[in-house]
């Protein structure tokens, strides 16, 4: 059974999200879909949804906080208003575009393991890393490890290598295989590849050895794509 999940990033608004989240979720429940099914929209737009148990709505950040001042953030409080125990931490859009260091994210990391809240983890390296072959992306991988409890029972890990989020460019099959194995031999964690998975390579890719599932940014913001995308991975 494929873990598939949805980052809408800075995309899709409060109602486009709601429409979104019942389509799939009708067809979710029309179909007897029983992938696990995360979609991530943004915190303008997180809300009470009617779904079934297996569709989970996450905030694609949140500071470590129940309130408090901390201008532009969101906390616990905000997230419970919806009843949402699920969150993305460490995404390598936070990580190179918003400079949230490793100690932020390992703080972060502890403050919603505490809560109990379901986290996807993301790593990956950049393409200079990448360069310098297997043996360094994986030691810049487990820097990424730094603070965070590997053991916890509610953690999911996403492999995104920067260099394949939003280029189009997706990792070979091989590339997948060895980093995920790699990374696998270390945690035993359900670990989903991320960078430019389309609808027409999802498949493919959840069939890797050592991957399962999916999170996908640019070809799941509409609603048809991500409906199609979890048709291609329902037997896995
Ligand atoms: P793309 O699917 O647009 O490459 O983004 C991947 C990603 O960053 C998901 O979190």
């Amino acid at each position: 059974m494929a873990i598939i999940a949805s980052n809408f990033k800075t995309n899709h608004t409060r109602k486009s999200t709601a429409s979104f989240i019942n389509e799939v979720a009708t067809f979710v429940e029309e179909n007897n879909i029983d992938n696990e099914i995360f979609i991530f929209p943004p915190s303008t737009a997180l809300d009470s949804f009617e779904i079934s148990s297996n569709i989970k709505i996450g905030a694609q950040n949140a500071y470590a906080t129940q309130k408090g001042s901390f201008t532009g953030e969101i906390g616990t409080s905000q997230l419970d208003e919806f009843g949402i125990k699920t969150i993305l931490i460490g995404h390598s859009e936070r990580r190179h575009v918003l400079n949230e260091s490793q100690s932020e994210i390992a703080k972060k990391y502890s403050f919603y393991k505490e809560l109990g809240y379901t986290i996807v983890y993301c790593i990956g390296e950049p393409l200079e890393v990448k360069q310098s072959g297997l043996e360094k992306t994986l030691e810049y991988i487990y820097e990424q490890f730094e603070g965070i409890d590997t053991n916890y029972e509610n953690l999911i890990l996403a492999y995104e290598p920067v260099w394949a989020i939003g280029t189009g460019v997706t990792a070979t099959n091989d590339d997948i295989k060895n980093v995920h194995s790699a990374i696998k031999e270390k945690i035993d964690k359900p670990l989903l590849y991320g960078g430019s998975v389309k609808v027409n390579n999802v498949n493919e890719i959840c069939s890797i050895e050592g991957v399962d599932g999916a999170l996908i940014g640019t070809a799941s913001w509409i609603a048809d794509d991500f409906k199609q995308i979890i048709e291609n991975t329902k037997d896995l």
